[in-house]
């Protein structure tokens, strides 16, 4: 027996189809031109994340970095893992013009250059202008790339706009053993071209109508840069906006004159970088992102919240948020998993 779903999404528009019995929710949605984003499909990267509003389900796997046993209780499901067991209606806090029948597309892109920024970050600049068309991706949305001569893929947030050269920017960590990662450091010239699939993720600079938090754990910092690109050329739009860039060691700290200009180009725009574990010339903020929060500030006004780092950096600010009793914000976030999801 079929059964009848309802995909409700946050520009307000509803999709209809119909899922056959035990038939996993994401496979159905896809079957009927659905593309809602998805990376692993295996229930590890949390990107086909929504929630159910009504009716009856089972999930196959979920990964605890996925999905926490809150999430859990509050109905929150992963579209790959999800079997139907009646009629159904889901909420996805993406708009659903991302979910449209154009789905992603594979575009060469060619080496510029490998920008060494930190001891273990890089930014890899690709020139995608042999592609027709203007890539379309939305700032904070993410592309796999190949590693060339292999089968693996990763997956690295744009840190930059979408724009008419199609001229592309992924801030990437050297990790010390990481294909990539080798890729990068020992073959990786100018003039090579490599494969890149996107757009990917739903991680996305909504309508910025309310002040808006950032908090970045390393390389997160990708899809920030993105976002304040846009942002900049804008102008901003007229809320304050506070950065939060958080590392594990100041050496790794990146982008920072980048970030500065966004000072001057973006009225509102501060940022901070707090360091968990410094070294002595270390002169700057030292702790967790959290211990930089001001409650009474957060709590005195409704905001937007987005986070983009690693699972326990998420999980110690939505923690924190609790405990601070704040629920007068809206939260998006990405978290990312070795070599499998962003970064
Ligand atoms: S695509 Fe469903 S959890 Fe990764």
């Amino acid at each position: 027996m079929n059964h009848k779903i309802a995909f409700s999404f946050a520009d307000g528009k509803t999709l209809f189809f119909e899922a056959g019995a035990n038939e996993l929710l994401l496979d159905a949605a896809l079957r009927n031109g659905v593309n809602i984003p998805l990376d692993c499909r295996e229930g590890v990267c949390g990107t086909c994340q929504g929630r159910c509003e009504s009716g009856q389900y089972t999930l196959d796997y979920v990964d605890e970095e996925a999905l926490s046993e809150r999430d859990l209780a509050q109905r929150k499901i992963l579209a790959c893992q999800t079997r139907l067991h009646s009629d159904a209606t889901f909420a996805f806090d993406f708009d659903s013009s991302l979910c449209s029948a154009v789905g992603t597309q594979i575009v060469q892109g060619v080496v510029t250059s490998v920008e060494l920024v930190s001891r273990s970050t890089a930014i890899l600049h690709l020139d995608a202008s042999a592609t027709a068309q203007q890539l379309n991706f939305l700032p904070g949305q993410y592309a796999r790339i190949q590693v060339p001569g292999s089968s693996h893929w990763r997956s690295y947030s744009f840190a930059n706009r979408p724009n008419s050269r199609n001229h592309l920017q992924f801030l990437i960590r050297l990790l010390p053993d990481g294909a990539m990662s080798n890729f990068l450091r020992e073959q990786c010239q100018p003039g090579m071209t490599l494969d890149l699939e996107a757009p990917l993720g739903s991680f996305y600079l909504r309508q910025v109508e309310k002040p808006l938090v950032l908090v970045a754990g390393g390389t997160g910092l990708s899809a920030f840069l993105g976002m304040l690109d846009e942002l900049a050329d804008e102008g901003g739009r007229g809320h304050a906006i506070q950065l939060f860039y958080g590392l594990t060691q100041d050496a790794d700290v990146c982008e920072l004159p980048r970030l500065d200009s966004y000072q001057s180009r973006i009225p509102g725009f501060t940022y901070q970088v707090i360091v968990s574990q410094p070294s002595e010339q270390w002169k700057g903020k030292v702790g967790y992102i959290p211990d930089y929060f001001y409650p009474e500030q957060l709590a005195g006004q409704e905001f937007d919240i987005y986070m983009c780092g690693p699972p326990a950096m998420v999980e110690a600010v939505k923690n924190w948020m609790e405990i601070k009793g704040l629920d007068n914000f809206n939260m998006y976030y990405e978290k990312f998993i070795q070599s499998n999801s962003p970064h």
